[in-house]
């Protein structure tokens, strides 16, 4: 099954906008398979963002992530990743469409409140990443009302 790692970035959760972002993901229907507050060790945070390693604005941004504790989360539903990055909104606030989560909550690329995977693969690569000791397993008794 289909999973996507989602993250409230350290500036989302001063501004006490992890109700609002949970609810989004929640009230669309998707399955939430771990969740916590995370005081982000800083060799994830590199781990993670390390593709951007040759990037000009990674040194702020791992120093971003690390700026506070972040909520970490793993969401599961069949096409998550695609649809979780469609609800958070483009990169850039100022870009991002209204009714997207950037482009409701936020207006500069270096505090845009949200993580989302980018593809399947980084959905699992992440998800291992930030959770080691598992997901959650559960029944989602709702379903019926949500797949035909
Ligand atoms: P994530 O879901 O956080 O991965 O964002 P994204 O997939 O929309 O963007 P990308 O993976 O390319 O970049 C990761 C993060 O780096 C972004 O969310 C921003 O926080 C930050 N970032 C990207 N581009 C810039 C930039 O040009 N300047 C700064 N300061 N930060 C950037
Ligand atoms: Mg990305």
């Amino acid at each position: 099954n289909e999973i996507s790692y989602v993250m409230v970035k350290p500036d989302g959760v001063q501004r006490g906008l992890v109700g609002e972002i949970i609810g989004r993901f929640e009230r669309k229907g998707f399955k939430l398979r771990a969740l916590k507050l995370y005081s982000t060790p800083k060799e994830v945070a590199e781990e993670h963002y390390k593709d951007l390693s040759s990037k000009p604005f990674y040194k702020d941004l791992v120093q971003y992530i690390l700026s506070g504790p972040v909520v970490a989360m793993v969401w599961e539903g069949d096409g998550v990743v695609a649809s979780a990055r469609k609800l958070i909104g483009a990169t850039n606030p100022l870009a991002s469409e209204p009714g997207t989560i950037r482009g409701d909550l936020a207006i500069e690329v270096g505090r845009n409140v949200i993580h989302g995977s980018d593809s399947p693969d980084n959905g699992e690569r992440e998800t291992a990443l930030w959770f080691p000791e598992g997901l959650v397993k559960w029944d989602q008794t709702l379903e019926p009302w949500l797949k035909e």
